[in-house]
């Protein structure tokens, strides 16, 4: 579809036009179910999260680590004078985040990861190949900026972005039902530590040390070439616990104090005081629902046949907590467990009465890769495996 010349699009750190962005894009992700007061409840929420660790980090060598913020304008309105802003008619944003890829010929390097979010177009500008046109210019900006590397996105918008490039790699998920867990008998495998917000940093270095060996002690296996992960840090766990803080300290539903907000569990061995697994996780306040972000069993847990005790504990603290909040569900993305290595894991969850299994995600994972990603690496997208494809993969 061509596109009037009136559009232009830019790269934009302008206070202004990001603060804009959020009032148009409240319409759309500003639901009545998030229970927000206002659009600026949300917008002020939404500019807290951008002042964020893994939001402001910059790098050296990538100009677009971080969050970046694109808009276009529509240059037929007319603007009042002292007004930059009402011809803002569409935006989005990417997270660029570190990440790797395994390949036989390279070894384990590290690759930038950019997460699209925020995508949206003003109502009376849709259907007109507006947001088409951003998103091409949005990839025209990354294949220049991190030619040899990845861009991820979930949609909500069904196979929309395929058009873009983006290939779906549908996670399923399981809904764990809070009673039922609650009715299952209770299992010991370590000692139970909570991690509020500042208290994930440990827990990642683990994850990451344990993916970084994986990568680089096993081949990819076929039909795969090579794979790809996002690199585990704290800094999104600690964005996932600002929004959730955020949002209810704006929801009057719930009775607890927000300095007992806790967003991790972890089970560590007595005796040594390793970190045997962890689960992290956010709140939807509404739904009620505890949503998992990273759930990490360890390789020694697994040696010692005791993952699926070291699982079923942390289930049970976290059904605790959920009770707390009245809430009734968790959400767990089927990524977080093996399904081959952890079978006795997805038996128990099977067998929790109510509770359901491999349920379509309404937001599709998707992934693109860069043209020079696929020059460097020798690959077409069936070719690479995206390890570690989770609900901490976008933010
Ligand atoms: C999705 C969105 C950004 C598209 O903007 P746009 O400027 O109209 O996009 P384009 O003109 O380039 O393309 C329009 C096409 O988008 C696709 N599309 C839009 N909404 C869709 C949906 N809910 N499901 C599937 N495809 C959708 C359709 O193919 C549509 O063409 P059609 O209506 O003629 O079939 C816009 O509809 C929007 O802002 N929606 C609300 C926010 C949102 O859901 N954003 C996506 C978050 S992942």
């Amino acid at each position: 579809m061509s596109i009037s010349s009136n559009y232009i699009f830019e790269v934009t750190s302008d206070p202004a036009a990001i603060k804009q962005s959020f009032i148009n894009n409240s319409e759309s992700f500003n639901l009545p179910n998030r229970n927000l007061a206002s659009v600026t409840d949300y917008v002020n929420g939404e500019l807290a999260i951008n002042d964020s660790d893994i939001c402001q980090r910059r790098s050296p060598t990538i100009s677009i680590q971080g969050q970046v913020f694109y808009v276009v304008r529509d240059t037929s309105i007319t603007l009042a004078e002292g007004d930059f802003t009402s011809d803002i008619v569409a935006s989005c944003c990417t997270l660029t985040r570190d990440g790797y890829v395994k390949s036989p010929t390279f070894g384990l390097k590290n690759i930038p990861v950019s997460c699209y979010a925020f995508v949206y177009t003003k109502p009376d500008q849709r259907r007109k190949g507006v947001a088409a046109f951003m998103l091409n210019e949005v990839n025209r900006h990354m294949e220049r900026e991190i030619p040899d590397g990845i861009s991820v996105l979930y949609s909500d918008v069904g196979e929309y972005y395929s058009r873009f490039g983006f290939e779906s790699r549908h996670v399923p998920l399981a809904l764990l039902l809070v009673a039922a867990i609650l009715q299952t008998p209770s299992v010991e495998g370590g000692k139970i530590i909570t991690h509020m917000q500042g208290q994930f940093k440990d827990l990642f270095i683990l994850d990451d040390r344990i993916l970084v060996e994986r990568l680089n002690s096993s081949l990819t296996e076929a039909p795969y070439k090579i794979s790809v992960s996002l690199k585990p840090d704290s800094a999104i766990q600690e964005l996932f616990a600002s929004r959730s803080t955020w949002k209810y300290s704006k929801s009057k539903s719930i009775n607890q104090a927000l300095e007992d907000l806790i967003f991790g569990i972890s089970v560590t061995d007595e005796a040594t005081g390793q970190v045997l697994g962890f689960v992290t996780f956010s709140h939807y306040w509404n739904a009620k629902v505890m949503s998992v972000t990273r759930l990490f069993i360890s390789p020694s847990a697994e040696k010692a046949g005791t993952a699926k005790t070291i699982f079923v504990q942390l289930v049970q603290n976290l059904a605790v907590l959920a009770e707390k909040l009245e809430f009734d569900t968790i959400k767990l993305w089927h990524s977080e467990i093996d399904e081959t290595k952890h079978k006795a894991i997805w038996d128990w969850i099977d067998e929790l009465p109510n509770s359901d299994i491999n349920l379509a995600n309404t937001s599709l994972s998707a992934i693109n890769f860069h043209s020079g990603f696929k020059a460097k690496y020798d690959v077409e997208g069936p070719d690479v495996k995206w390890e570690m494809n989770g609900k901490w993969c976008w933010y």
